[in-house]
Parts: C-alpha cells; structure tokens; sequence
C-alpha cells in the first residue's frame, strides 16, 4: 500500500499537490507535515508538525506513519533565503539530507524533490538553456538547489534510491499565493490588474523568465511520479516550462483585458537575483522521458488567472 508524507505541505506546490494526492491515494494514505502547525481542516486525517532539519523526528515519522513514498516540498525560496542565508543552508541542504539519508535507512520506494531555474547563473546560457549546462548560480537558494540536485543524484547511484524531480520555473496559481520567490510578481500583477488596481513591479520591465501556470505544473509532478523508472536519464534535474515573458509583455497581455491597468517598474535585488536564470529553456529531455506536455499558453493562463481572481472577489 502507499503512504505518502509531504513534507512542506502547507506551501504554494504542497497545498495543492496534497488535494491531488488525497484525491488518488486516499484521506489516510496521505500525511501533511510542515513547519508551521497543519491544521486538522478536512483535507487529509494525518497532519504532523515537522522540521525537516530535525533527521531523529523525520525517522521517527517516517515509522510510526508506514511511509513508502515522500514528496519533499519543504524549503526556504530564493527571495527569502538571500535574506537569510543560513536558514536557507539548513532547510533546503541539511533538510533534503536529512531526506535522503532517512529515505535509504527506512526504504522509501519513491522521493520526489523539485529543484528549480535557480540552479543557473550568470555564466549559464540565456536561451533554450539545456539541462547539462554551467550550473554555477550566486544565489544562496541557487546554491542549495544545486547541492540538492547533487545529492539527489549520488543517493541514487550510490544507495539506488529512486529520488525524481523537476526544475521548476516561476509557478503561477491563483488558489495559493506565493510568498517568498522572485517569480511572484507575476501573480501579483495579474491579481492587481484583474482587482482594478495598479502595480508596482520590483524586477525590470524586460526581465524574461520561464515560466508555467499551476495546473501544468501539478499534472508534470504527477507524470514524473508515475513514470517508467527505466526511461529516466536523470534524478532532479529535468527542466520544464510552458512558456517565458517579461514583466512587460504580461503587463500588455494584461492590459488586453484591462485596458487601463497601469505598472510602474522599481527594480529591487530580485531582480539582481533573477538576472541570472535562464529566459527560455530546453525541456525536451523530459519530453523525452516522461511525455511532459503543458496545456496553458500564456493567453489561456492569463484569462483563467485574471477570471479567477475576480470570481474570488466577488464571493468575499
Ligand atoms: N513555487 C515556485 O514558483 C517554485 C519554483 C521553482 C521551484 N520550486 C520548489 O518547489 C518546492 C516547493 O515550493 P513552494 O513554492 O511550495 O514553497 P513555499 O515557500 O510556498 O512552501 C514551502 C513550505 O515549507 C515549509 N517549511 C519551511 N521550513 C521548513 C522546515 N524546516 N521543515 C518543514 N517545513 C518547512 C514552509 O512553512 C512552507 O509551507 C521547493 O523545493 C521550491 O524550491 C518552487
């Protein structure tokens, strides 16, 4: 039987990964964990406060629950983390550690753990940035990142621990709002335009980064989990997105819509941050070896977000 423990579950990805989850797998199969208290709200019966940096609780999780798969979704994000660099250094390195050391000792089957674009830096390549490429971010949640993917793939050479994951680019999602990335103004913008508002944007009006809308992203975690373990050539590294756009070109895409939404532009230090990730990248290996194919075109993305929102307006 699977017993799924999500780590981080109270999170952008976890909070809606956890109702797919539930909805395959079963209210008792599925055990939200996170750092902050998971309330017992209806959504799964098991819900457990846990520190991923504490290993001995982690363990004592894993057994006491019957866990055979995790999905790792615990970490600190990019935006946050350089404010706090050890933090970010003891959540996202010590805790996938700890992860994968508990994974090997108590025989999980399956670990998945999401890397993300971050793992790039400036002497990446800009364009259709392939999967093998410079990885040398100065981003400390780029650092970590990079580190995890590392480890991910030593544990499953090493102890043939079965450990997948994806590079996310920036997520977008109307149900959970993101909170501590650099891609997050793009939610915001939307959220703003679709409100009546305006927007004051903290990246460069010509900063182009990948970028994918929630339900594509959730459908490729549930494709990669499920995937022939034969066909993957790679552990966390696979790269996918749906499409790429600057902060400019949503603004007119938004303004579509909204003819009189306007954006002023005040560049902060995650624009400093996002200046060296990727514009585009090369998804094909996950093609390849998982059928990844998102649905949303940017167009499709921006009416379902900007619909939404305002749905959720009228009903508060
Ligand atoms: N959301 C994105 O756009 C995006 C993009 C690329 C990669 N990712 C990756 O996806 C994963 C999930 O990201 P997310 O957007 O859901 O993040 P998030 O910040 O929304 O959620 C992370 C969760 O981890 C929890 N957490 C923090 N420290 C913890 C600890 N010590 N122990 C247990 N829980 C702890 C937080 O309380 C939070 O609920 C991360 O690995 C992230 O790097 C996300």
């Amino acid at each position: 039987m699977t017993r799924i423990l999500i780590t981080g579950a109270l999170g952008q990805i976890g909070t809606e990964i956890s109702a797919l989850l539930i909805e395959k797998y079963g209210k008792k199969n599925v055990i939200i964990s996170d750092m902050r208290e998971p309330s017992k709200n209806g959504i799964s019966e098991n819900c457990r406060k846990l520190d991923v940096t504490d290993g001995a609780v982690l363990e004592k999780v894993v057994n006491e629950e019957g866990i055979t798969d995790i999905f790792h979704l615990a970490a600190i994000l990019s935006a946050t983390g350089e404010r706090n660099p050890e933090l970010a250094y003891m959540v996202n390195s010590v805790g996938t550690f700890n992860i994968l050391k508990v994974s090997v000792k108590t025989g999980i089957n399956k670990v998945i753990i999401p890397s993300s674009i971050a793992v790039y830096g400036p002497s990446s390549p800009k364009k259709d940035t392939p999967v093998i490429s410079v990885t040398r971010p100065d981003s400390i949640y780029g650092i970590t990142k990079v580190d995890n993917e590392l480890l991910s793939s030593y544990f499953r050479k090493k102890f043939g621990l079965d450990v997948r994951g994806i590079r996310f680019p920036g997520l977008l999602s109307y149900k959970t709002l993101p909170t501590a990335g650099t891609t997050d103004y793009a939610v915001d913008m939307i959220m703003k335009a679709s409100l009546g508002e305006d927007y004051t944007c903290y990246l460069s009006p010509d900063r182009t980064l990948p970028m994918m809308y929630m339900p594509d992203a959730l459908e490729a975690l549930m494709k990669l989990y499920n995937a022939d373990k034969s066909r993957l050539r790679y552990s966390t590294e696979y790269n996918i997105s749906a499409f790429a756009f600057s902060p400019k070109q949503l603004e007119n895409e938004l303004k579509r819509i909204f003819p009189g939404f306007k954006v002023s532009y005040v560049p902060d230090y995650r624009d400093e941050i996002a200046s060296g990730w990727p514009e585009s990248l090369d998804c094909s290996d996950a093609v390849k070896d998982w059928d990844f194919k998102p649905r949303f075109s940017l167009h499709e993305m921006v009416d379902d977000m900007s619909r939404n929102f305002r749905l959720l307006n009228t009903k508060h």
